[in-house]
């Protein structure tokens, strides 16, 4: 086969080298003679590369040799198979290319186009053969990213369609099939609304990297998303943005980025642009410590409702979305997996918040988003979103145990007692967790609370019904002890999200998890002390895990806020109280991509170091037994209730 590649620039040269790598001889045409030797070194250098990388089947000289060059446009295209057209972005420039193409080409050959931004049909219209025309969308550089995009032109036919398929396919590029020529297909729609999104945080006053570690630590990106802009061209990011707006897309553009091409602040290729660079292989420096700065949401709530718009218009499938930008932007995983994960109705509050902000017309949630919500289509936390996902629900008393396809959620569900420990909450929680240990799809826990409390620690109505050396005894053998021993022979991660009071033993069974997350409003105190002489296990096991420190809290019941919480060893990180339950969502995921048997053997070594605190738990443990008969104990519960019920009544 025969392809004509038509300009040969930044990507017509990338082209044809991806052409004549599989075998297909190729006509490279330009203008100057200049412009097409520069283009067949630019070849001869990256076919060396790849050699010397020991990735080529044959002689770089020989993959070169199927290149030939000419600037006679009429001549090159009677002997072409199939033609791809890369001249510049300009309208009147492409459709003198495609007339002349249309004719010198045989009838039967397909003419493609590579633009990004101008309707396929128009380009079409210039020629007699507008059924054989259509959009080949490659990305840069096309060598490295084997994906292209497919776009079918008012009039291209689906034999045209068939056949640029195969062609994809002879070229060794997957290919994702835009049906409706619309603006900015379907790559450069979805980035557009990324890339809106990640400049008005900076307009709003948020830094780069605070943008850019929400993408790159949280959403995983490869690159941040102001670091693609950079990386792309802020020149080029601003021309595809007024383009596509222009021919309709709704985005209110941003100034901040029209300032900069005006300042001369394109990006790498100027060596500064939303970051500065020293060199080809600068890259921005993002700490991780910003990454909850901005929500990781929001910017990809707008993304993801232009997705559903492409879906529901019947213009590209949720899987060719998810693979377009996992091939084509390096996304670790899909765009609409993403969204399962996070949640649609979190997406839709998102948006909405957005339009309330804003008023701008762009957030308007999507049809099809607002529909799935109704039919509870709300991701993994409902078994289905835009995919199905592996969903159970099982309430064991007041504890909520979701299996949500490879993570499990245990919400501890007494609200109106502040998730208390009474006995149920004891045995559910064991329940659950046993539940999520024999699961073997389930790779990480996640546990939190309803309501302001995440668990206010144990029930004092039932420690208040304690009244003799044996009750105090049976409950912490049969009920409590069977969740600490669970816990700790625990093989799978656990994550806690600390989403208020944490008190007591709400407190203390965080020394048994692996991470934990606290939001800004979370609250831990150990006041066991302060409830008639009853030593909190946290005196003990604290000593052993954190350190003496903890004995203030023990002695007093002093409350402890987060960034103390932090500063004790207690907690891992603190996150803004509405990106709580994301953050869980993003550790579960990160915690879920490795593999069951380093997780077990992380846990397994944690063991060891567990068991070395049973000695100083059973201690504890003993001190309270002991103290449950006492009169101190009774008359401590007793003030303590009365002290509770008169705060209630308000004295
Ligand atoms: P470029 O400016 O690097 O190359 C365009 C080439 O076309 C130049 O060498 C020019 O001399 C040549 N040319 C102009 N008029 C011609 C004619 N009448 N006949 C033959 N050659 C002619 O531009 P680039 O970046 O390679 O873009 C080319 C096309 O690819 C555009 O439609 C662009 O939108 C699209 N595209 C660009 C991407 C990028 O990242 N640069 C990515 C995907 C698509």
């Amino acid at each position: 086969m025969r392809v004509l590649v038509v300009g040969a620039g930044t990507m017509g040269h990338g082209i044809a080298e991806v052409c004549a790598l599989v075998g297909h001889e190729v006509t490279l045409v330009d203008i100057k003679d200049g412009i097409l030797e520069k283009a067949m070194q630019k070849i001869g250098w990256s076919l060396r590369k790849l050699s010397e990388k020991g990735k080529l089947k044959e002689k770089a000289e020989d993959i070169l040799g199927r290149i030939k060059t000419t600037t006679n446009l009429a001549e090159g295209a009677r002997s072409a198979d199939f033609v791809i057209e890369a001249v510049v972005e300009n309208t009147d420039v492409k459709r003198e290319v495609f007339k002349i193409l249309d004719e010198n080409c045989r009838e039967d050959v397909t003419l493609a186009t590579n633009t990004s931004t101008i309707p396929i049909t128009d380009i079409a219209s210039a020629t007699s053969r507008q059924d054989k025309v259509i959009g080949l969308h490659f990305f840069n550089p096309p060598t490295l990213i084997r994906l292209v995009e497919i776009i079918k032109g008012e009039k291209t036919s689906n034999e045209t369609l068939i056949k640029t398929i195969e062609f994809a396919r002879s070229i060794e590029m997957d290919y994702v099939v835009v049906e409706k020529d619309v603006p900015g297909f379907l790559v450069n729609r979805i980035n557009l609304r990324v890339f809106t999104e990640a400049l008005r945080l900076v307009e709003e006053g948020y830094k780069p990297e605070e943008v850019d570690a929400a993408a790159r630590y949280r959403l995983g990106l490869p690159m941040g998303v102001l670091e693609v802009v950079d990386f792309s061209g802020v020149d080029v990011v601003y021309y595809v943005m007024n383009e596509v707006v222009k021919r309709g897309v709704k985005i209110k553009p941003s100034k901040i980025i029209e300032e900069m091409v005006k300042e001369g602040k394109l990006g790498m290729k100027t060596g500064k642009g939303f970051y500065e660079y020293k060199g080809i292989y600068s890259r921005a420096r993002i700490p991780k410590s910003l990454a909850y700065k901005v929500n990781s949401l929001r910017l990809i709530a707008s993304a993801v409702n232009e997705a559903a718009w492409l879906i529901r218009n019947g213009i590209a499938s949720k899987e060719d979305i998810d693979k377009a930008m996992i091939l084509g932007m390096n996304y670790p995983r899909g765009l609409l997996e993403i969204a399962d994960d996070y949640g649609i109705d979190a997406i839709i509050k998102m948006l909405e918040a957005r339009k309330n902000e804003t008023g701008f017309e762009e957030y308007e949630v999507d049809l099809l988003l607002k529909e799935m919500v109704d039919a509870n289509k709300l991701g993994k936390k409902s078994g289905e979103g835009f995919y199905k996902w592996n969903y159970e629900k099982v309430e064991f008393g007041p504890v909520i145990y979701e299996k949500r396809h490879n993570y499990a959620m245990i919400t501890m569900n007494r609200p109106n007692k502040l998730n208390a420990l009474n006995e149920d909450m004891w045995i559910g929680l064991n329940k659950a967790f046993l539940r999520a240990e024999e699961d073997k799809d389930i790779r990480a826990v996640v546990i939190t609370g309803k309501g302001r409390a995440f668990c206010a620690g144990d029930d004092i109505a039932v420690m208040g019904s304690w009244k003799k050396f044996m009750d105090g005894k049976e409950f912490f053998e049969k009920v409590a002890s069977p969740l600490v021993e669970t816990l700790m022979r625990y093989t799978k991660p656990i994550i806690s999200l600390v989403n208020g009071y944490a008190f007591g033993g709400g407190m203390e069974l965080n020394l048994f998890f692996d991470i934990v997350i606290a939001s800004e409003e979370a609250s831990f105190a150990v006041p066991e002390g302060l409830i008639g002489a009853l030593p909190p296990i946290a005196s003990t096991l604290g000593v052993a895990l954190l350190g003496r420190k903890l004995a203030r809290y023990c002695l007093t019941g002093e409350q402890m806020d987060a960034e103390e919480a932090i500063r004790l060893g207690l907690v891992d990180m603190i996150v803004p109280t509405d990106q709580l339950e994301i953050a869980g969502v993003e550790y579960a995921g990160k915690v879920s991509s490795l593999a069951p048997l380093s997780a077990k053997a992380i846990k397994e070594s944690m063991r060891a170091l567990r068991e070395t605190f049973k000695a100083s738990l059973d201690a504890g443990m003993h001190e309270i037994i002991e103290l449950i008969p006492t009169e101190d104990f009774k008359e401590g519960m007793a003030a303590f209730v009365q002290k509770r019920r008169a705060r209630w009544r308000g004295e």
